[in-house]
């Protein structure tokens, strides 16, 4: 398959905030990021990688008059990002990131705190697999149930959370501090149960099935 998912590191954190930027209204600070991958381990984060891309040239040839180009297959230091051109990252590692997603593990309850596409390569059932890679990761890591919250007008969130058998279980009012907007709160069933796990296997069979042909 053309896609990898990929634990997040810290180097891939400029993309990340990024296509965050892109996604919602309000954003993590970086330092967010650090502490959820290096302080938190009950966190776990995923990157969504185009190895056409990761493979291909940059998609980008801007790059700061006073550094030299980079070569490929190699990352910048960190620090130097910040004086980078912030139009895009010039780095194949980089530029190959379409999408990332968190969870966190409280006790037998895998809690989804992150999901976001890249605008230009939504619809292609790339947020299918990052969410279909979360609940990978809720098997192996031992919970039992999935949960999140989406904004109350959040449609295409909640199509895609339907689809993989979250359902409604109540709201969270005002729960969104930069207009106030109501958050549904979503679970899976037991993702153990037969059900679940046909269900879900059946999905994720289609969705491979989908992805080969890109
Ligand atoms: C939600 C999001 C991750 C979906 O990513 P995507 O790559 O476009 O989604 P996919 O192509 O994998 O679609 C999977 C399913 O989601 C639903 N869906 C996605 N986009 C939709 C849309 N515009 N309208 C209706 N349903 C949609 C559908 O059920 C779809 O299944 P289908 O292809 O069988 O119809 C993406 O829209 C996004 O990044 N949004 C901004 C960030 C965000 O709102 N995150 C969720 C926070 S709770």
């Amino acid at each position: 398959m053309r896609y990898v998912i990929d634990r997040m590191t810290m180097a891939d954190v400029p993309r990340v905030i990024e296509i965050e930027r892109l996604a919602y209204p309000s954003t993590w600070p970086p330092s967010a990021y650090r502490k959820e991958l290096q302080d938190n381990r009950w966190a776990h984060y995923i990157v969504l990688r185009d190895k056409q891309l990761l493979d291909g040239e940059p998609t980008t040839t801007v790059v700061a008059a006073d550094q030299e180009k980079p070569r490929r297959n190699r990352l910048f230091p960190l620090s130097l990002l910040p004086n980078r051109p912030a139009i895009s990252m010039p780095v194949p590692e980089l530029a190959s990131i379409l999408g990332f997603a968190g969870l966190w593990l409280m006790v037998d309850e895998a809690h989804v705190t992150t999901i976001a596409m890249h605008p230009d390569f939504r619809r292609r059932g790339l947020g299918e697999l990052l969410l279909a890679s979360l609940i990978d990761i809720a098997y192996e890591i031992g919970a039992k149930w999935v949960t999140l919250e989406v904004r109350v007008s959040n449609y295409s969130a909640q199509n895609l959370y339907r689809k993989y058998g979250f359902r409604e279980a109540g709201v969270r009012h005002r729960y969104y501090s930069d207009n106030q907007e109501d958050a549904l709160i979503m679970w899976t069933d037991e993702i153990h149960s037969d059900a679940y796990r046909q269900q879900f296997l059946a999905l994720k069979a289609d969705l491979y099935h989908k992805l080969e042909m890109q």
